[in-house]
């Protein structure tokens, strides 16, 4: 670098919404600098989501045309580095930002909340509204980049748990589980699920994890206590087998068709709390399994700050513990991401930028 001339760092950069030719990778694109009560973070590490292939695509729809090509709020604005997953060190604060903040190993809370309420659900989030971690450097709020300089997880480890940790949290604590409850799992061996699966497990649920092929040993080993098969024809009847006494909560991210069939399993005054549509957005179900039996449905988008709070707590005393499929390098990001959509994966997929 000239003297004159600005920092430049490698991104991928979303382009346009559409297939993985969407995502262009730049070695010379713009570094940004922080600004007052901002932090310039060093990106050791950032997973993949799915949030991050269907932002790509433009999957999220509009409440008029659900074929739409939409992001998760409708607009979106291109280009923009996507990736929600970071840790990483900072190296550089702005105006009124502690100076001894640079070289701490942080995590950073993805969400972007319209106030400073604790329970204020997220108006926005990195990787969608602001430019994410699939960069070597990203630029946030200081209050987002949590110190976890002592946590016993790799960076690596760490990358996995904003998203998809924090949006199992979420989903239990919307749905009020509680322990000695019977929890059923959908999608039980990705990166949402298998976080579910250890969450509801550490809060003393008895977990029923729905997966698929041979990843069952693994969700088993995760905390559940049975493992049922999505492709099997009697899928119903291996979950009144695992759960005899019925469902307390359905925690899904598989929506479908699943939901007008699993529906009837929830005992009266059960919950169904649901984050994703992986099986399918639009669907029909019988709106009397609903109300006859006091059911109820809930819809549930990311954290909040207080989520993310008790998150970092976990990840700092070592009490979760994410599971890595594979790791990219960040140029690899449409390898990375043509792996993920395979779905062979049992837990994470993470990018590794700056050369590592
Ligand atoms: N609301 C939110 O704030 C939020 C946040 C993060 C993610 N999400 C959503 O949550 C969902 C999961 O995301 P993720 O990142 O965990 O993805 P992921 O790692 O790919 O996990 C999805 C899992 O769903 C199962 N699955 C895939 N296709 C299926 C199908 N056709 N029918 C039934 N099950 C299927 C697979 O598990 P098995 O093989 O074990 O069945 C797969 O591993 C996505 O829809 C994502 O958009 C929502």
């Amino acid at each position: 670098m000239t003297p004159s001339s600005k920092p430049v760092m490698t991104a991928a950069v979303l382009t346009h919404f559409g297939g993985p030719d969407a995502l262009v990778l730049h070695r010379d694109w713009p570094r940004p600098s922080p600004l007052a009560g901002q932090v310039l973070v060093k990106v050791t590490a950032a997973a993949v989501n799915n949030t991050d292939i269907w932002t790509r695509e433009g999957a999220y729809g509009l409440p008029e045309d659900p074929s739409a090509k939409a992001a998760w709020l409708g607009t979106f604005d291109f280009p923009r580095i996507q990736g929600g997953d970071v840790v990483g060190v900072v190296v550089e604060v702005g105006a009124g930002v502690d100076k001894a903040t640079v070289g701490r190993r942080v995590l950073i809370d993805p969400a972007l909340y319209p106030s400073d309420d604790v329970n204020a659900s997220p108006v926005g989030y990195l990787g969608s509204e602001a430019d994410g971690g699939f960069a070597d450097y990203v630029v946030v709020d200081a209050t987002h980049a949590y110190d976890v300089h002592d946590s016993p997880l790799s960076d690596e480890e760490l990358a996995c748990l904003p998203v998809a940790f924090g949006t199992a949290m979420a989903m239990l604590d919307r749905a009020h589980a509680v322990a000695g409850e019977t929890l059923l799992v959908t999608g039980a061996s990705g990166g949402v699920g298998l976080a579910l699966v250890q969450l509801g497990a550490a809060l003393g649920a008895r977990v029923v994890a729905i997966t698929s092929g041979s990843k069952g040993d693994v969700v088993l080993a995760n905390g559940a206590t049975a493992a049922v098969t999505r492709d099997s024809a009697d899928l119903v009847q291996q979950i009144r087998t695992a759960a005899p006494d019925g469902i307390d909560v359905v925690a899904d991210i598989v929506g479908g068709d699943g939901l007008a069939s699993l529906m009837p399993l929830l005992k009266d005054n059960g919950r169904w709390v649901i984050a994703g549509a992986i099986a399918g957005p639009v669907i029909e179900f019988d709106l009397r399994r609903l109300y006859l039996h006091n059911v109820q449905l809930i819809g549930s988008s990311m954290h909040t700050r207080a989520h993310f709070a008790r998150l970092v707590e976990l990840a700092r005393a070592g009490s979760v513990h994410p599971v890595i499929s594979g790791t990219y390098p960040l140029a690899e990001i449409a390898e990375g991401q043509s792996e993920f959509l395979a779905r062979r994966h049992i837990g994470k997929i993470v990018l590794l930028p700056n050369g590592n």
